[in-house]
């Protein structure tokens, strides 16, 4: 007995000493600079995020940017990861949070946390978990009464993880971020206090808060108790990011809290890049000025499963590589971007040598093609559900997957076109056969139909993709949403049926329900009758692959459809076509020696059902059935006979200007024909753009679409959809060689009365591609 509590004593001695034995220090903003322990600290952060990386890899990744120079690590807390279903938590294995920051300060590096409740970060729902949306008139990130009891349970369980581990108490924490760039999202000083009070109460009142936005809508929600800091991107002219901050603050530490590296990729697009040493003159000018940043994403990694977001205006779901083009690629290698940082950040590192690149943990492997030859139909979940109107996933209690939406057609005698907002893709069959599909990616919302006879079966399988983590679109419903309406003419009227008495079937897009379809002893009732006799080759597919030596791999998936993928019951993330990625990231700490087992869960179905593991991986192969431009001729309207509602120029340099019309214009398409750049060279480009109401509002650019641009760069996916994107880093770029005048123009969605507009150049030092003089037409 004894000899036990002895034993016992002597672990507990052990386990606690590394954590007692760390000294208790401060952090806070002071004059001119952040100051740590007394004396004065630039922060150099590296974004990364733990749920992104195995844990295996975790202490490699840190390790890894201790190399480049940094002396802190950046990150966000996924709400969603940890409370899946409400009020179960989980911060175990992957989710070990507190052991992450442990890891950090074990190497020697401070910790920045930032833990919503928003988070954006191209992750579902900027974190927020789905289930939220069960409550249906939710305000998400307002003070609405069940949001704020949900984020403040959620929060105080992050509490207990890491309340513990603040700089103050011995450990790693040296500040904690409040929502996140809420000036994109609205203004609302009363919730952001909310919050800061929240935060405040859990991790007591000389942990250092702060802010981020960007600096042309910081002041919006900014708190006079707060740190300010800014975000912006590589190339961004840095003297003008902080302009307005030096002027109200001008006592107070600069910090950039996310200098992006390069940029996330979304379905359907060229894969993003950033140039290595416009990044790297960025920081080093950051550095020589003594402003602290976080380079977000330092290591980027990989969202696993379906962990992807989507961006919006319009529907853009992310790929599931984190990539990022950021210096430590996604599978934790240095690129040549981590060497030409590191060269710059040894200037900055007191004279001391750098620390050493760490080794890889892991060889990369190839694996020989193999052939995945189980195949299983798609199976419901527990039971079927009967309604008069199609349910959303939340309503039907799912959260991510599909829905197979059956109901009986009523006559119709000649061709028809079907209606309906489908989240995200949909495919229609009538009595088992194909019609055809509707894309939200896409925009599409209809579909013409053949003649149907009466009680023919109308089937609707709905596959969602990442809920969006971006703008007023977060509260993004899954499945179909509303109704779904038939229209025709018939014999000159119009005759229009509204489908009900519907029975749906969800699909869960988990590991157990892919291998449980495999299982035939498990559907012995009603539902035994596999959903899949009429969809052709969607389903699971199952295979297996024989391996000597262990590694990281990059499974090829460019023979299938669209779906997710599985490997030793590891969900490793979402499969499409288009691209442009058409290989996962399988980390070898998730592979064995011997049989590994890989299912594919393909709801379009594989041209051929094969798949191998190559030693790099491919980021930007798009197979699109058409590309991105919007050079349609026959799109571009005829403006000779017209009026421009304004003509001008523009002032040089960075920054948002407006331009009032004279007189109010009407119309659905805003036209803006630039005429010559400011720098006298041929290119156009354009950051951002509003339309501005009767009343000098800006008006929504939900609806917006781009209906013609003469010429874009397709390239640097710098096509006309970036002046409504909602990011003031992404912009529209004409072509090399596309001489003047460039016109662009955007279809309102309606006609709308149009005062005047606003235009954000691009962001970098003297505005490249800047307009001079327009002329802006109203159609
Ligand atoms: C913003 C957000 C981040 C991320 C980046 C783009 O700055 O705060 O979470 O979404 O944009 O990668
Ligand atoms: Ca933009």
């Amino acid at each position: 007995m004894k000899k036990l509590l002895t034993f016992l004593l002597l672990l507990c001695s052990f386990s606690c000493l590394p954590m007692m034995a760390q000294k208790k220090g401060t952090f806070e903003a002071g004059k001119g600079s952040f100051m740590l322990n007394g004396k004065p600290f630039i922060v150099k952060a590296a974004e990364m995020h733990y749920p992104r990386i195995p844990r295996a890899y975790w202490d490699h990744r840190i390790k890894m940017a201790k190399a480049l120079g940094m002396n802190t690590i950046c990150i966000y807390i996924f709400w969603n990861i940890h409370e899946q279903r409400e009020g179960q938590f989980d911060f175990s294995d992957n989710n070990d949070v507190a052991a992450f920051c442990k890891l950090a300060q074990k190497n020697g590096m401070y910790v920045i946390v930032r833990p919503g409740p928003y988070v954006c970060a191209e992750w579902e729902m900027g974190g927020l978990p789905w289930w939220l949306l069960k409550k249906k008139d939710i305000r998400l990130r307002e003070q609405d009464p069940y949001f704020m009891e949900r984020v403040k349970i959620f929060e105080e369980k992050v509490g207990e993880q890491l309340a513990g581990l603040t700089i103050q108490k011995g450990g790693p924490i040296i500040m904690v971020q409040v929502e996140n760039e809420y000036g994109s999202y609205g203004e609302d000083k009363p919730y952001v206090s909310a919050i800061r009070d929240c935060l405040r109460g859990i991790y007591g009142k000389e942990l250092a808060l702060f802010q981020c936005d960007w600096s042309s809508n910081f002041e919006k929600n900014g708190l006079d108790d707060l740190v300010w800091t800014m975000n912006f991107g590589t190339g961004a002219n840095i003297d003008q990011q902080f302009r307005r901050l030096g002027q109200l603050r001008p006592d107070a530490p600069k910090m950039c809290s996310e200098f992006w590296s390069g940029w996330f990729d979304k379905w359907g697009a060229r894969h993003e890049t950033r140039d290595a040493k416009d990044m790297v003159d960025g920081m080093d000018e950051m550095l020589s000025k003594g402003i602290s940043f976080s380079l977000y994403m330092t290591h980027g990694g990989t969202s696993f499963g379906h962990w992807a977001g989507a961006n919006s205006p319009g529907f853009a779901p992310d790929v599931t590589s984190y990539d990022y083009d950021a210096p430590i690629n996604e599978y934790g290698l240095a690129t040549p971007k981590f060497y030409q940082l590191r060269e710059m950040m040894a200037k900055y590192n007191d004279g001391k040598k750098m620390p050493a690149v760490p080794k890889a943990p892991m060889p990369i492997i190839t694996v020989p093609k193999f052939e995945l030859k189980e195949f299983a139909p798609f199976h419901g979940n527990q039971h079927l559900i009967p309604a008069v109107n199609p349910m959303t996933f939340e309503e039907m209690d799912l959260g991510w997957g599909m829905t197979y939406y059956v109901t009986k057609l009523p006559e119709v005698p000649v061709q028809s076109v079907l209606t309906m907002d489908a989240h995200d893709y949909a495919q229609v069959f009538i009595d088992d056969v194909y019609i055809g599909k509707i894309d939200r990616v896409k925009n599409e919302k209809s579909l013409t139909l053949p003649a149907i006879k009466k009680g023919q079966k109308m089937s609707i399988l709905v596959e969602a993709m990442g809920r969006i983590n971006f703008g007023r679109a977060i509260k993004d419903f899954k499945g179909i949403v509303g109704d779904v309406v038939i229209n025709t003419e018939i014999d000159g009227n119009e005759v229009a049926w509204t489908l009900k008495r519907w029975t749906m079937t969800p699909i869960s897009d988990d590991y157990y329900r892919a291998a449980r379809s495999f299982d035939s002893d498990a559907y012995p009732n009603s539902l035994g009758k596999p959903l899949g006799d009429h969809m052709g080759k969607r389903g699971y597919y199952r295979g297996y692959f024989n391996l000597k030596k262990v590694g990281d791999t990059f499974l090829n998936f460019e023979t299938w459809g669209k779906g997710q993928v599985y490997v030793n019951g590891h969900a490793m993330g979402r499969i499409w076509s288009i691209g442009p990625q058409q290989t996962l990231y399988v980390p070898g700490c998730w592979l064995k020696k011997g049989k590994n087992e890989i299912i594919v869960l393909d709801v379009v179905g594989p041209k051929e059902a094969v798949v191998w593991g190559q030693d790099k991986p491919e980021l930007d192969k798009l197979q699109l059935e058409k590309s991105n431009k919007h050079n349609n001729i026959g799109d571009k309207p005829d403006l000779n006979s017209d009026t421009p509602a304004a003509t001008g120029a523009f002032s040089a340099g960075n920054g948002w200007q407006k331009v009032n019309f004279a007189k109010q214009a009407k119309g659905r398409l805003l036209c803006i024909e630039c005429l010559s750049a400011q720098d006298g060279k041929e290119m156009s480009a354009i950051a951002e753009l509003y339309a501005l109401d009767a009343q000098g509002k800006r008006l929504s650019r939900e609806p917006w679409t781009t209906k013609y641009a003469d010429s874009e760069n397709e390239n640097g996916n710098h096509t006309g959809d970036k002046v409504y994107d909602l990011q003031e880093s992404t912009y529209w770029q004409t072509s090399k060689g596309a001489g003047f005048p460039h016109l662009l123009v955007i279809d309102l969605g309606s006609e709308q009365t149009v005062s005047g507009i606003e235009y954000l150049p691009r962001a970098e030092q003297g505005a490249p591609g800047s307009v001079k003089n327009y002329r802006i037409y109203v159609k």
